[in-house]
């Protein structure tokens, strides 16, 4: 039997609002395909109570509701994968969680599948963190109203990384070429727009001034948008780091690979 694909498993108040985004382009054509498969857990359906609870005031006082561990667990229990964490992590999406990057993303991509448990609420009761060994991941330094959208994003972040998922995979081999820094502009047809030239030198047909000209522009970018990157690039050689820079990089060039609106023209 061929390896079952990928999966996300999400524990979530919201089922209906799935596959939302996850159900278009690239991504969507692979789900209909079946090269991963998204299944998800209605939180409330583990409720014991008539109301079907799932929260309850924060012990100590405080604004807002907590997510019961006993209802957490019933759900994680009833989605447990049977596989190490290694290949199958178990996920809580929170604004307190490790920050998602690429990295993340490929490990994720690299295993079988992964359960995103995703709260709407002031947080989850922590016991239940240490109790089922759930990791908290954050998509960056803001608060959502809940984890869903958060969710999404880190399964769409994975399984464009799936092989076959996408259909040209020259994109991430572009996404890897950019060691580290930031994505050179793109420009396309027309030549000219509004009285504005794309630059001669990628009209030149000269591949060596044109890789030149956009390892500039990268660097250029990448010192003025995002020091922190430049840091890492800087002080890394060129061919001795690939877990480090690079690693770093991807999780910020892919915003700026243009490679998304190449998917989605497809
Ligand atoms: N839930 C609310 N805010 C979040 C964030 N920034 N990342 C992940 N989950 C969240």
């Amino acid at each position: 039997m061929a390896d079952p694909s990928w999966t996300a498993r999400v524990i979530t108040l919201l089922p209906e609002i799935y596959p939302g985004a996850l159900g278009h382009s690239l991504i969507g054509r692979a789900l209909a395909d079946g090269l991963w498969q998204l299944e998800t857990l209605g939180l409330r359906d583990f409720a014991t109570d008539r109301h079907r609870t799932v929260d309850d005031t924060p012990a100590g006082g405080g604004a807002g509701m907590v997510l019961r561990p006993d209802i957490a667990a019933r759900a994680l229990d009833a989605a447990e994968s049977g596989l190490p964490r290694e290949r199958w992590p178990v996920i809580a999406l929170s604004p307190r969680g490790r920050r998602f990057d690429q990295a993340m993303a490929r490990r994720l991509a690299e295993g079988a599948g992964v359960t995103l448990l995703c709260g709407r609420f002031e947080g989850i009761d922590e016991r239940i963190l240490d109790a089922r060994a759930v990791e908290e991941v954050s998509i960056g330094d803001y608060v959502l109203t809940g984890g869903d959208l958060a969710a999404m994003v880190l399964i769409e972040a994975s399984v464009r990384l799936i092989g076959r998922v996408l259909g040209n995979p020259d994109s991430l081999c572009e996404e890897s070429f950019s060691h580290g820094l930031l994505e050179h502009p793109q420009y396309t047809r027309p030549t000219a727009w509004e009285g504005l030239a794309i630059p001669e030198v990628l009209l030149s047909g000269h591949h060596g001034r044109i890789a030149a000209w956009r390892r500039e522009q990268a660097e250029r970018l990448t010192k003025e948008r995002r020091p922190d990157l430049w840091r890492a690039y800087a002080g890394a050689p060129a061919d001795e780091d690939p877990e480090g820079a690079a690693e770093l990089s991807d999780a910020h060039t892919i915003a700026a690979t243009g490679e998304n609106k190449k998917d989605d023209d497809r």
